[in-house]
């Protein structure tokens, strides 16, 4: 199989294109021939965090859409000539590359209406998104319907589906956070209800619109510089989930006394934990699939930058690295010759 790495150079950020013995799929594994792969900032984070030459250059991308080759002798999810997608595991080997292993517990079947291309922008960001608001936030929609949620950071990867889900699945009043004229529009086009600003005064915002409390906000961006206007906003009993980590400590005091929740959502938990749970991936990404399949959510995939190269992944780690992403990036299958 052909692959493309990361390989740690003091002076340039450095990616190799190299070829190594395609893997057989054991157990629960499938061996799936990659499609197209979406980019995520947690490719660049662990790429950032690569601070020594390693043996082999790291294949990085945890995002993909593929057909399944061939399956380990205990799956029973999926057969060979499958559509899938899924986001795969932090711990194991990456999808930028032409062939990847995968247990099928967090795969999903990739939805029918859309191609390879649309589909890969999804799965990462569906599951982040997913288990924010209904594993974490324990969001109900026939108990919580037209309660208000505020989504930090609206317009990225995760905020793109997160919108569309708190409006159309979860039946919320949304609030969303863009910076600027595009970003804005995009929220709105994707069913936010509202849009302010995350470089302004949140709090302030809210009151000049006459907004009510919100009863759910998701953090999707700089945790740290949002934290008190979060915990000045958020109703009382009210949750709170982040996904972005913090580099300072926060006091969690500020919460007490509207008796507030805080929690994390990582969507590798399941998968890097091996939790009994973790097929809740595979059932979640094919309810995003229907959803897809019957109109009611859409891709949130924004510009294919190309064919899998060094010249392109370089390309779409930058693009993610400027904190201005708009949906998702997606480059399609690595050029390469049948196994
Ligand atoms: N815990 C998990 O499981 C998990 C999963 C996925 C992602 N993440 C993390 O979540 C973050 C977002 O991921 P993503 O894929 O959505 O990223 P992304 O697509 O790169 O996000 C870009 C968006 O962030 C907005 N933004 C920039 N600065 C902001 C700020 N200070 N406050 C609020 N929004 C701001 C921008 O809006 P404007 O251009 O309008 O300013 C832009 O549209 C990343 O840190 C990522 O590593 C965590």
């Amino acid at each position: 199989m052909k692959a493309i790495g990361y390989q740690y150079n003091k002076d340039a950020v450095s990616f190799v294109q190299f070829e190594q013995q395609t893997p057989e799929p054991k157990d629960h594994d499938l061996l799936v021939k990659i499609e197209a792969v979406s980019v995520n900032p947690v490719d660049y984070k662990v790429r950032q965090g690569i601070q020594v030459a390693e043996g082999s250059p790291r294949i990085l991308g945890w995002d993909a859409a593929g057909v399944v080759e061939s399956i380990g002798e205990k799956a029973s999810l999926f057969k060979p000539g499958d559509r899938v997608y899924y986001a795969g595991d932090i711990t194991r080997s990456g999808s930028n590359a032409s062939h990847q292993l995968v247990d099928e517990h967090i795969v999903g079947r990739m939805p029918r209406s859309i191609e390879f291309a649309a589909a890969a922008a999804l799965p990462l960001t569906s599951i982040t998104a997913w288990e924010a608001l209904f594993d974490r936030l324990k969001i109900d929609p026939t108990v919580d319907k037209d309660k208000q949620i505020l989504i930090i950071g609206g317009a990225g990867g995760v905020g793109s589906i997160a919108i569309q889900l708190a409006k159309r699945i979860a039946h919320l009043r949304v609030v969303a956070t863009a910076s600027r004229e595009e970003s804005r529009e995009w929220c709105l086009s994707l069913g936010a209800d509202t849009v302010i600003n995350h470089h302004g005064k949140m709090t302030e915002q809210f009151q000049e619109q006459n907004l009510a409390k919100p009863d759910y906000i998701l953090c999707l961006n700089s945790t740290d510089d949002h934290f008190k206007a979060m915990s000045e906003l958020i109703a009382p009993q009210g949750m709170v989930c982040s996904i972005v980590e913090t580099t300072q400590s926060h006091d969690l005091d500020e919460l007490k006394s509207k008796s507030a929740g805080f929690v994390w959502e990582f969507m590798f938990t399941r998968s890097m934990y091996k939790t009994a749970d973790r097929i809740k991936q595979h059932e979640l990404l094919n309810s995003i699939a229907d959803l897809i399949d019957s109109g009611e959510l859409k891709t949130t995939l924004k510009e294919v930058f190309g064919q899998m190269s060094v010249e392109n992944i370089l390309k779409a780690h930058q693009q993610l690295e400027t904190g201005s992403s708009i949906g998702k990036v997606v480059l399609t299958k690595l050029d390469t010759p049948e196994k």
